[in-house]
C-alpha cells in the first residue's frame, strides 16, 4: 500500500468556501480526494509537455460514411498501427449516428508525440465534420 503523507495547507476563508462549493458541486466526499485529482492532473498536464512521455488517448469523430476514401483511410491508419513499438491503436468504437453520419472512437496508447503526429492526421482528413483529441499523459 502507498505510504500517506499528511500536509498542512492554509487558505483565506473565502477560497476555501468557493473550493468546497466546487468539489461539493463535483461529488468529492473530501477534500483530500479533490486535492489529490488536482495534483494528478496538474502533473499529467505537465507530463503531456513532454514529447517522449507516455500516454493514452481518444480520437473522436464524425464524418459521413459516404465518403468512402475516408472509410478506407480509417481503417487502414489503424490496421498500420497495430504494431508499432511507439504508438499502438488499442480499440476503436463505431457508432451509426444517423442515414450518414458515423462517429468513432479511436483509442490510442504510446508516445505523447506519436499520438498528437496521428491524432492530427486522422482530424484532417477529407471528409471528417467535426472532432476532438483527449489526451492524458500517463
Ligand atoms: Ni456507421
Amino acid at each position: 500500500m502507498t505510504q500517506l503523507e499528511r500536509i498542512g495547507v492554509s487558505l483565506d476563508k473565502d477560497l476555501l468556501s468557493r473550493f468546497d462549493k466546487l468539489i461539493s458541486e463535483q461529488g468529492y466526499q473530501s477534500r483530500s480526494e479533490a486535492i489529490r485529482d488536482l495534483v494528478r492532473r496538474q502533473l499529467s498536464e505537465q507530463r503531456l509537455e513532454d514529447p517522449k512521455a507516455k500516454g493514452v488517448a481518444a480520437v473522436f469523430l464524425v464524418y459521413d460514411h459516404h465518403s468512402t476514401k475516408l472509410t478506407k483511410s480509417l481503417i487502414e491508419l489503424q490496421h498500420s498501427h497495430m504494431t508499432s513499438s511507439t504508438i499502438q491503436v488499442i480499440s476503436s468504437l463505431h457508432v451509426h449516428l444517423d442515414e450518414h453520419d458515423c462517429m468513432e472512437i479511436i483509442v490510442l496508447r504510446g508516445r505523447v508525440s506519436e499520438i498528437n503526429h496521428v491524432a492530427e492526421h486522422i482530424l484532417s482528413m477529407k471528409g471528417v465534420k467535426l472532432g476532438r483529441l483527449n489526451i492524458v499523459a500517463m
